[in-house]
């Protein structure tokens, strides 16, 4: 798949077969976050593939509950290793930390896309909530969970045209 239709048809799904996904295709995901710009290059990014029915009902229950992400698979959860971070950015650590997880995120939803894997990127759950199911240590945040799985969902979602956003030289 040309990475112009995996950009412009890639949507938030959230209603997914149980069909599994096999370990050759989630390593080509995780790969496609490793591979994403990221801080200094301290890739101090953490991924926590959640693939257990009771741990996936835990981190479910602490994302608001949003039922539907049981229908997928698994999760990864994108975490990052602050104490990594705020050794060389003791200003900046806690954007960049956001920064490098949220690109590693997109990197991973795109080419889960290419191989027609649908997902979701969930941000709204409780931070303590699923650092103490995942046992993260002290130093290791969660950002964002992304939910993945085999879906017939399309695209539903629409975008205001290009001149809502932009400007040019001045806004
Ligand atoms: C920061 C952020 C947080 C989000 N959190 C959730 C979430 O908790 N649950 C959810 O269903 N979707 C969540 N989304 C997905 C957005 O709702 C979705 O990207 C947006 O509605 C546009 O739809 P599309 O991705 O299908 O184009 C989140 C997206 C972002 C970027």
């Amino acid at each position: 798949m040309n990475i112009k239709k995996a950009i412009n048809e890639r949507f938030s799904c959230r209603g997914y077969k149980s069909k599994r996904i096999s370990d050759k295709d989630l390593n080509k995901i995780l790969e496609a976050g490793i591979n994403a710009p990221n801080a200094g290059n301290l890739q101090a990014w953490r991924f926590v593939v959640v693939n257990k029915e009771d741990v996936k009902e835990k981190i479910t229950k602490a994302s608001l509950d949003q039922r539907w992400m049981m229908q997928a698979p698994l999760f990864v959860v994108v975490c990052s290793d602050l104490k990594k971070l705020k050794t060389y950015y003791p200003d900046k650590f806690k954007l960049y930390a956001i920064q490098d997880t949220s690109i590693a995120a997109e990197n991973m939803m795109l080419m889960a896309f290419s191989l027609n894997i649908k997902s979701c990127f969930i941000s709204a759950f409780d931070d303590n909530a699923v650092k103490r199911i995942l046992r993260l240590p002290d130093d290791i945040e969660a950002y964002a969970i992304i939910t993945l799985g085999y879906s017939d969902e399309k695209k539903s979602s629409k975008r205001n045209s290009l001149n809502y956003s932009l400007k040019f030289n001045s806004f």
